[in-house]
């Protein structure tokens, strides 16, 4: 990297890299601004390969669009056939189980090509067809990814939910996806330990009517299984062809779903499309992370987040480019596993979240220079702001100051990757994510509506057209897509719900823009998307609450964490329950949602702030937790709470406590 000889703190690709990279002209911004259907449209032929091309590019009935209407194609022959020709031998996924003592797994194509076809066939076998959902509560193994390939194989819409999630929150997803089959493990390893998933979700397959189960023997753990619905994976696909025919998929179809939080109770079921979604994951990865054929990418994503789809699956798949996938925990053995296999399979491109990277800084250097990381060409960095201390750390004791860090920011709904800087053109700014890929447009609205100037702070919107890896809608909750996207300045811009701030730099004739972060009701921990209002509809069904706020305080690895503030029925004797209390909330987060989503802290008290309508306001919570300027505080009916809620959270910020009684 080269640093600016001006600006502090501004990195610029070295000749080397720039030579390598895919693109190296800013030039590319201003073509795809000038007609980014077109732009869209080329790099969907150049990118993919189609059964059938377009009649048109794009249509758009706000909020509503549709990319490539007319077309047909499928996801798995993308990632598979395609490539066999020329690669057939190729690894495409590398397997790294947690005990050190088992062995990597390679996959090549022809491998993966024919375990998906098996399983594909399969399920085909068990009655499911093009458009039946099936979630997955699955760990990090090949079998996983497998079985999503083999879904879009046959048009079949997985939806995958995270393992740190509680076997209620399958069944809150499966239920509302109507969903009657599931795909899991007996059991996976993380921190040394064996965490069942099969034994744990029998009673909701029961709960649900499940029809089908069908489980990886990952553990060997002799798990319970029910004749007639229970099916073990390896048995299901030992007779089967190893031939499928790709199900052709059209513009107007759903390829996925993938249920995220928003600031309503419960999670919504974000819609992805086939073709379009596998354009924007196609290029982003190719360009985001200059991925090139000989490269190995490691993406510590877990594939039950977006991240995991987009780039630890079909973008480097898509591509013909090998991934490499880790089962476990970063600490296991020891706190360098991750340094280690980056030096082992000599890993080019390395994309974690700024939490990780924080956690393991704090493991010490030590742990990182034991290992010859000289492999790697490029980081990556989501799912929150990083901050420049971070950075540097990733920068210098990771990327020995070669490597460029694309800070990519994105969504689940926006399907792939929208603003970042590139490989081969840059800069490189601490907390600063760059400008939007090309073919995207971003802006930052103040309130009215009106662009903000640099330096200040606004709300993040999209602009039409919206990239093809874009959301095509909530499942079964139209108004709700309406709501939480397309409401805040109509129903032509789509509000991200984060803040951010473009910078007094361009790129391309576009403003750079850093990321503040959400500035609704939703939590980023740990680089985790949970709604305030899911942990507390979990902790509202305790009999002894009679009313809760949750709001992220500031935690210096996870970034944030949920803190609870908690009213109790009167008849309560806090004083003696307070601990047991404290427990119960604890317990019922993570039954109901999953230890992803514990709370860190509770504060009991007797009354939250609140509107004169009685909506609570947590701008205020949030504000005393950061110890920062409260602002107007006339708009509250309560304010004398807050004197009792500064005392509680021991505010050290700039208001004075006293003239909240008044
Ligand atoms: O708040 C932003 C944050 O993560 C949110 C999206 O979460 P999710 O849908 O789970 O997807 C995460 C991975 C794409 C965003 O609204 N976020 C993501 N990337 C960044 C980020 N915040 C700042 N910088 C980023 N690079």
């Amino acid at each position: 990297m080269v640093k600016d000889p001006e600006k502090e703190n501004v990195y610029w690709p070295s000749e080397n890299l720039k030579e390598k990279a895919w693109i190296s002209d800013a030039k590319i911004y201003e073509k795809a601004r000038r007609d980014p259907k077109a732009f869209w449209a080329e790099k969907a032929k150049e990118t993919l390969d189609w059964f059938e091309e377009w009649e048109k590019i794009e249509e758009w009935n706000p909020p509503y669009f549709n990319w490539f209407i007319g077309s047909k194609t499928n996801l798995a022959y993308n990632c598979l056939d395609r490539h066999l020709e020329e690669n057939r031998n190729k690894t495409a996924l590398i397997w790294e189980p947690e005990p050190p003592e088992e062995q990597q797994r390679l996959l090549t194509y022809q491998d993966l090509y024919e375990q998906v076809s098996k399983f594909a066939n399969a399920l085909k076998d068990l009655g499911i067809k093009k458009g039946d959902p099936i979630t997955f509560w699955m760990p990090m193994i090949p079998e996983t990814a497998i079985a999503a390939l083999a879904c879009q194989r046959i048009g079949a819409w997985h939806s995958i939910v995270y393992t740190a999630f509680s076997p209620n929150a399958v069944k809150d997803r499966m239920e509302d996806a109507e969903s009657r089959n599931l795909i899991t493990a007996d059991a996976f390893f993380r921190g040394g330990k064996t965490l069942k998933l099969k034994e744990k979700i029998d009673r909701v397959l029961e709960e649900i009517g499940a029809k089908n189960c069908i489980v990886v023997n990952r553990a060997k753990t002799d798990p319970p299984m029910k004749k007639g619905r229970d099916h073990f994976y390896n048995e299901i696909v030992s007779d089967e062809e190893p031939y499928c025919e790709p199900e052709p998929i059209g513009a107007e179809d759903i390829s996925f779903l993938l249920y995220t939080s928003g600031t309503t109770g419960k999670p919504k079921g974000i819609k992805h499309s086939c073709g379009a979604y596998a354009t924007q994951a196609a290029l982003t990865t190719k360009w985001v992370f200059d991925l090139h054929p000989q490269d190995i990418f490691f993406s510590t994503a877990d594939i039950g987040w977006i991240t995991g789809h987009s780039y630890s699956l079909y973008g480097p798949l898509l591509n013909g480019g090998t991934v490499l996938w880790y089962e476990g925990s970063p600490y296991h053995p020891e706190p360098d596993r991750w340094w280690k296999i980056i030096d082992e399979n000599k890993v080019n491109i390395f994309y974690t979240a700024p939490t990780a990277i924080r956690a393991l800084r704090r493991k010490g250097d030590e742990w990182v220079e034991k290992h010859d990381l000289k492999s790697l060409r490029i980081l990556g960095s989501v799912g929150e702001p990083i901050d420049p201390d971070t950075w540097g750390w990733f920068f210098e004791k990771v990327g020995g100051k070669r490597c460029p860090i694309v800070d990519t920011y994105w969504q689940t709904e926006t399907g792939g990757i929208i603003i970042t800087s590139i490989p081969g053109i840059g800069p490189f700014i601490p907390s600063v994510a760059g400008p939007a890929v090309p073919g995207i447009k971003y802006d930052v609205f103040d309130v009215t509506g009106k662009p903000t100037e640099p330096g200040t702070s606004g709300k993040v919107v999209l602009k039409h057209p919206f990239g093809p890896g874009m959301l095509r809608g909530v499942h079964k909750a139209p108004d709700k897509y309406k709501e939480e996207y397309w409401s805040e300045y109509g129903d032509e811009i789509y509000f991200t719900g984060d803040g951010g701030r473009k910078i007094d730099m361009e790129i391309g004739e576009q403003n750079l823009i850093e990321i503040t972060g959400r500035i609704d009701d939703v939590l980023e921990v740990a680089g985790h998307r949970l709604g305030t209002a899911e942990i507390e509809d979990a902790i509202s069904s305790l009999a002894e609450i009679t009313e809760v706020a949750v709001v992220g305080k500031p935690h210096d690895v996870k970034g944030e964490v949920p803190a609870v503030f908690a009213v109790t029925k009167s008849d309560i004797d806090l004083e003696r329950r307070e601990e047991e209390l404290k427990r119960k909330i604890v317990e019922i987060v993570r039954k109901k949602i999953g230890p992803v989503a514990t709370p860190d802290a509770t504060y009991f008290v007797s009354d939250v702030p609140k509107t004169e309508s009685g909506k609570v306001i947590r701008r205020f919570l949030k504000s005393l937790l950061k110890d920062e300027k409260l602002g107007d505080v006339t708009t509250v009916s309560n304010p004398r709470c807050l004197k009792e809620l500064a005392k509680k959270v021991n505010y050290k910020g700039p208001e004075k406590i006293v003239s909240f009684t008044t």
